[in-house]
């Protein structure tokens, strides 16, 4: 056996305890990786679950298509039969005496029947697919047209309707059918804001001139509902958003609103203060701007 002499024992010591160092750097090191790994896997989880939801989601966009699909053919059904009924109520209104004690009932039929017509109208032209169609269009009457669809949900759930139409403001280069599929998203999340029933807005008008171009219109739906909390607002118009229950929302309708305006060259806003209520603000390019010349903001 050699004894060592100090020098030697002095660097062994060194040795070891560079040794020991070395092996508690790398002890941090796999600490640090199973953390990472920990972090990663529950990464994972929330993806995976994410993906679920996803397809959940779309598997309800797709139904949702198809309940579109039946009613438009509904519709379409129903139109002859409307029709003939109308021809036949008219004719008969006619032959009839003006004192005839059964007219009043006619007249009855003749109104509700012409109603139908406009709620079948009305079906047609938002569930119409197919290519978009621009036309000059005005987002006033777009907006009658669509409140009318769903004027039974606003009475039902107690909602007044304010509408502040400005009679001289310019129509849209827009797709109809398009146009009121905004609408009626809109609409449709007002009136879920406001369960216990409240007050819809609808304004259209020239857009405010620091905004916009000049000729531009601006549609503003308001509510006097929820609210949407400050944190949640910038992700509102994310595809599949929605803060809805299970089944209720795909959180599709205001990005599938986005994307339309941004089609035409336009922008959408919203403003909201919790428990006060929320505005959507709609601005739409003049009549007659070629889209190129258009540069959408949102
Ligand atoms: N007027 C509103 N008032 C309060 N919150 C709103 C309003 N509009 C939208 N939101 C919020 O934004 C979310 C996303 O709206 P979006 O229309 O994109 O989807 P959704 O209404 O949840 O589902 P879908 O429109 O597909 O039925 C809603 O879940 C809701 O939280
Ligand atoms: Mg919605």
């Amino acid at each position: 056996m050699t004894l060592l002499n100090d020098d030697e024992a002095a660097r062994l010591r060194q040795e070891l305890d560079q040794a020991r160092q070395t092996i508690r750097i790398l002890r941090e090191e796999l600490d640090q990786t199973s953390r990472g790994l920990v972090v990663l896997t529950l990464e994972l989880d929330r993806k995976r679950e994410e993906i679920q939801n996803s397809t959940e989601q779309l598997w309800q966009a797709g139904k949702l298509a198809t309940v579109g699909e039946m009613a438009a053919s509904v519709a379409h059904e129903l139109n002859n039969p409307l029709t003939a009924i109308m021809l036949w109520t008219e004719k008969l209104l006619m032959d009839m005496p003006l004192d005839h004690p059964k007219r009043a009932g006619l007249v009855v039929i003749d109104q509700e029947t012409a109603r139908m017509a406009r709620l079948v109208r009305s079906l047609l032209v938002s569930c119409r697919r197919g290519p978009p169609l621009r036309a000059p269009v005005d987002p006033s009457e777009e907006a009658d047209g669509t409140l009318e669809l769903v004027r039974h949900v606003l009475q039902k759930q107690g909602v007044a309707v304010v509408r502040e139409f400005d009679p001289g403001s310019p129509r849209v280069q827009a797709d109809r059918q398009q146009l009121r599929q905004i609408l009626l998203n809109l609409i449709t999340n007002a009136v879920d804001a406001m369960p216990r029933g409240g007050t819809l807005t609808i304004r259209v008008g020239p857009a405010p001139a620091a905004e916009a171009l000049p000729g531009s219109v601006q549609i503003e739906v308001a509510d006097t509902g929820q609210g949407i909390p400050a944190d949640v607002l910038p992700r509102v118009m994310e595809p599949f958003f929605t803060t809805r229950p299970e089944g209720r929302g795909t959180g599709l309708g205001l990005s599938i609103c986005r994307r339309i305006v941004a089609e035409h060259g336009g922008t959408i806003r919203i403003r909201s203060t919790v428990d006060v209520g929320t505005s959507v603000l709609v601005v739409l390019p003049p009549e007659g701007l070629p889209t190129a010349a258009r540069t959408p903001t949102t």
